[in-house]
């Protein structure tokens, strides 16, 4: 079923071309990616050689041979979807087993993936702060500061554009970049498949997962990202009112939500305003994933300092524009925004009750600019004690997504 073909090493050429860029290519026929492969293999040597030269975070580590396929099938792994989701994205080359998942727990908590085994994916995305960091830039494997905020690892599986500018297109993809990157583990996936593979707890781990215990770096990252899939959120206390008739919400979380769906603008003076936060535009009205997961500028600066998604599209009028991020759990994500700039939730809200600043990419949604929502005490307090709500305790205290080492 698993086929590791051309189409495997080809996703790996682009890497060892361009690593820290965005965009690694999507995914490709195997006959073009073949022989894509040919007449690039020149380029990819030379670019590992120089690579070795310098040094740091070289992606010379994804020249390692690729195990053999095989037809060995390990026990699937039913994800439990909650019955109010859409589907969720499951590639269809990377079924998700039982051993599998287990590999990738063990891997995404794994410290001798950095350079120096200082830190493991865990350190930036640990689950107090639910699966994201408490600082407003991350500290990697030297305690030099990452160049955004981390983001939460949640509900993944609906998500098909990765990292705050959206440039993987898959989580296979995603995971590929913080091994390698220089700030943040500094390692070559070379070297990563040569520690685990001498372990030999790890070689029964692959074993069972992929049927031999041979070490890759292609095994390496479908087991993480399938451990990654089975951290879904749904079972916040506002799932348990609305979803699954557990609980009941508060007047002032009534209230709160009632806010985050109304249109903004007071009535008197704005066309179609309802006086509400008019969250719902970009935060999800179906209340359900608390995102569109599209790219928006949602107003912080006049003047750019992080081109956000333009980064990787090259295209001026996706300067400034970021993924918005879930809601869910926010109340444990802070710092908030791509750079952490808003420490708490009072400032988040202060900061769209402002109407936020203009520029050429403001998101026309960000309609209120220079007027604001005008939201009196009592409804940014009531707005938030619903963001509050959004909080899955069972989410982050869930032992199958902690550290087993
Ligand atoms: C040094 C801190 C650090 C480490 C270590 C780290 N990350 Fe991250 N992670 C971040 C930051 C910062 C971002 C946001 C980067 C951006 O958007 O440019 C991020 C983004 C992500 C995302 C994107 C989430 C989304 O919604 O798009 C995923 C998934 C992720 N990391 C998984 C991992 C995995 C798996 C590992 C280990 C292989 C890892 N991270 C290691 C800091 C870290
Ligand atoms: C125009 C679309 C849009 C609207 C309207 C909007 N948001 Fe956002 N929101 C975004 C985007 C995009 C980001 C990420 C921006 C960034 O980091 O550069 C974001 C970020 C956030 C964050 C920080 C998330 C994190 O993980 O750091 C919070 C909290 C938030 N929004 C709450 C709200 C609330 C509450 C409202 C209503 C009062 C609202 N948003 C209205 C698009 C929007």
């Amino acid at each position: 079923m698993r086929r590791r073909t051309a189409k495997n090493v080809c996703g790996l050429v682009p890497l060892a071309l361009n690593p820290f860029h965005a965009g690694f290519p999507g995914k490709r026929n195997s006959a073009r990616c073949a022989v894509l492969t040919i007449l690039l293999l020149p380029l990819f040597l030379m670019a590992c050689r120089s690579n070795d030269d310098d040094g740091g975070g070289a992606p010379s580590g994804t020249a390692t041979a690729l195990c053999e396929q095989s037809d060995y099938a390990a026990t699937p792994y039913e994800l439990e979807v909650p019955y109010f989701f859409p589907d969720p994205i499951i590639p269809a080359d990377n079924p998700m087993t039982l051993e599998g998942v287990e590999l990738g727990r063990f891997l995404f908590w794994e410290k001798a993936l950095s350079r120096n085994n200082a830190v493991s994916c865990g350190s930036c995305h640990f689950p107090a702060a639910a699966f994201s960091d408490d600082k407003p830039f991350s500290f990697g494997l030297y305690g030099e500061p990452t160049d955004r905020n981390s983001m939460g690892i949640i509900n993944l599986a609906w998500v098909k554009d990765f990292f705050w500018d959206g440039r993987a297109s898959s989580l296979e993809e995603q995971i590929l970049e913080p091994l390698v990157h220089p700030v943040e583990m500094d390692f070559t996936w070379a070297e990563a498949v040569e520690r685990i593979g001498e372990d030999p707890e790890y070689q029964q781990r692959f074993e069972a997962a992929f049927g031999t215990a041979c070490v890759d770096s292609v095994r390496m990252v479908k087991s993480i990202a399938q451990f990654m899939r089975t951290m879904i959120s749904h079972r916040s206390k506002f799932d348990k009112a609305r979803y699954y008739g557990e609980a009941l919400l508060s007047p002032a979380e009534n209230r709160g939500l009632e806010l985050f769906l109304a249109e903004g603008g007071d009535p008197a003076f704005v066309d179609g305003g309802q006086g509400g936060g008019d969250c719902f535009h970009c935060h999800g009205g179906d209340l359900i994933l608390f995102t569109d997961n599209l790219f928006r500028n949602n107003g912080l600066d006049t003047v750019f300092t992080d081109l956000g998604r333009a980064d990787h599209t090259g295209n001026p009028w996706d300067e400034a524009t970021f993924r918005t991020p879930t809601l869910r759990n926010i109340a444990l994500t802070a710092p908030y925004m791509h750079d952490g700039r808003f420490a708490t939730l009072d400032e988040v809200i202060d900061h769209y009750d402002m109407g936020g600043h203009f520029s050429a990419t403001l998101d026309p949604l960000m309609k209120l600019q220079g007027i604001g929502l005008s939201l009196s005490p009592q409804d940014k307090a009531d707005l938030i004690a619903f963001l509050e709500t959004l909080t899955d305790y069972e989410f982050i205290e869930n032992e199958a997504f902690h550290d087993p080492h």
